[in-house]
């Protein structure tokens, strides 16, 4: 008998559909499975070979031909089992009522004993199974909540294979679908931090350079000694940036869902990510890619935060890969037969010791660096990258006294919420240009359009580029951070002294800076 159960394959963030064709012959040996299956699909069988035994079934003697269609298409990963096994069962009879099995999207990998495993990409599945008008997607327990967001489809979480055979033995009876208020769990926990801005004592300007940079999506740069506090700071920024939108939540979730990184019962991400890969990553983790693509960490995370902690220790290969990225705010990974596209829209926060010793330019300690190698140190970090960084920001220890004082701190939701109202100035702005929401993603022509400065704006700029000796290229970047700290400031223009704090930001391409 030849038996039909529809499954899913993940590519990208999307996932298709595919049929998994059992059949089971009256003569000859060995089982076949067909259907461009890799390794791990073809390992299938003795999982779902012990998981039959194990449960009381019978593996028949004759010969049976599993097809994954379409045929062209890579499978991959060991969430067929569960499909391979219902359908087995089906083809030999084992399974009485089967006549359900069409309505329904079967996926799952199997221990040898029937109990199901977590599987990647379940939310996508459930948003293709419910486009192709299924009554229900069943799914093991621990991916339900996830596939569970999407409506009109009943998503069954289950823990083993036996809870599948009896439902569609007893006519579809025996499992409750999975009922996930996302609206609610959604706005119920987006600010729940447990990290705020109000821990950090001191460092005023600094916790303003990261406002400026979160109200205007800009890249940036914390300089400092060991201890300075640049890590405890940089993972606060999510907490103070605008909230997830839900399409935004939707698209950050897929890409955790198809990385198999959302947590067990997982719902909707809520909270921008914050990623903070080690500096020993490779390419590959960090940008995407594997024979079956899988996002990488700067898709992860997509609409959130990617900090690179002590920049100058990554290989320069590394930094070189994410160039492009950056620009495109995706990553396209392209494959003999397939090319799939994740997205990676980030904001960058990256740190580093101004030094190997770490203490140049220290007020109080001295840096013991040979000449030359603070130069040698910054030349680690390739100039394309760190022209894509808007904020250098230079951080120094607070001081003890500082540290220990009760003084209440601005919490994180009070600079939040100058950021969102600076953000909703840049989106108006914005408005007719598809792609662009805050000033760091202007456009130079735009730049010349929107960041327009008076004659005295003019002087005070050309003057302070020739005293600090700033390169060209700072031009740019210390305008667009005018216009965002002038939204901050609800101004129609940008003023001298919104020029002035800009240019405090730039402080590695000061001429004298490694001297
Ligand atoms: N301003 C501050 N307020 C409160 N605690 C602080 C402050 N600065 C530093 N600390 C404390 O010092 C610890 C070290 O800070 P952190 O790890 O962020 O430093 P860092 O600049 O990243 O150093 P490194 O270069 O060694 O990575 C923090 O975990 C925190 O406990
Ligand atoms: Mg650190």
């Amino acid at each position: 008998m030849l038996v039909k159960i529809n499954g899913s394959a993940v590519y990208g963030v999307e996932a298709i559909p595919i049929i998994i064709e059992v059949n089971w012959m009256p003569s000859g040996k060995d089982p076949m499975i067909v259907g461009l299956p890799d390794n791990a699909v073809k390992e299938s069988w003795q999982r779902v070979e012990s998981t039959i035994k194990t449960n009381g079934y019978e593996m028949p003697r004759t010969k049976v031909v599993v097809n994954l269609a379409p045929a062209d298409i890579k499978k991959s990963g060991a969430a067929f089992d569960l499909p391979i096994a219902i359908g087995l069962l089906a083809a030999t009879e084992q399974l009485k009522n089967s006549t359900a099995l069409a309505d329904y999207v079967i996926m799952g990998e199997l221990s040898l004993d029937g109990a199901l495993r977590t599987v990647k990409g379940a939310l996508p599945i459930a948003i293709q199974a419910r486009k192709q008008g299924f009554k229900g997607l069943i799914v093991p327990k621990v991916n339900a909540r996830e596939a569970g967001m999407v409506n009109n489809l009943h998503v069954y979480g289950v823990e083993h294979i036996q809870e599948v055979t009896d439902f569609f033995e007893n006519g579809e009876q025996g499992l409750t679908p999975v009922v996930v208020n996302t609206r609610d769990e959604f706005f119920d926990s987006q600010y729940a931090f447990d990290i705020d801005f109000s821990d950090v004592k001191g460092q005023e300007n600094i916790k303003r350079a990261l406002e400026i940079a979160a109200a205007g999506g800009h890249n940036a740069l914390l300089i400092g000694p060991p201890g300075a506090g640049k890590t405890m700071l940089a993972k606060r920024l999510p907490t103070i940036l605008p909230p997830l939108t839900l399409p935004e939540a939707l698209e950050t979730t897929k890409i955790h869902s198809v990385a198999g990184k959302l947590p067990e019962n997982a719902t909707l991400i809520s909270k921008r990510p914050f990623r903070s890969p080690h500096h020993t990553i490779s390419d590959v983790a960090l940008v995407g890619g594997g024979s079956t693509p899988q996002p990488g960490e700067i898709s992860l995370a997509h609409n959130g935060v990617l900090f690179l902690d002590e920049l100058p220790e990554f290989k320069r290969s590394v930094l070189e890969v994410m160039r492009q990225p950056i620009e495109e705010r995706k990553v396209t990974i392209s494959r003999a037969r397939i090319a799939v596209d994740f997205p990676a829209s980030f904001m960058l926060m990256a740190s580093m010791n101004p030094c190997p010793c770490g203490f140049h330019n220290h007020p109080e300690r001295a840096c013991t660096c040979p000449p030359g190698a603070v130069q040698k140190y910054l030349n680690k970090i390739s100039g394309p990258l760190l022209d894509r960084i808007d904020l250098h920001v230079e951080v120094t220890p607070v001081p003890f006294n500082e540290l220990s004082s009760e003084r209440s701190e601005k919490t994180s939701a009070a600079i939040r919420e100058a950021v969102i109202r600076a953000r909703e100035i840049q989106l108006a702005r914005f408005e007719g240009t598809p792609g662009i929401y805050c000033n760091a993603q202007m456009s130079s022509k735009q730049l010349k359009e929107i960041c327009v400065i008076d004659n005295i704006g003019q002087a005070l700029l050309k003057k302070a580029m020739e005293k600090l000796g700033l390169s060209a290229r700072a031009y740019d970047r210390i305008l667009k951070v005018s216009r965002t700290i002038a939204d901050l400031e609800g101004a129609a223009t940008i003023r001298p002294e919104f020029l002035a704090e800009a240019i405090q930001y730039r402080s590695l391409d000061r001429e004298n800076w490694a001297g």
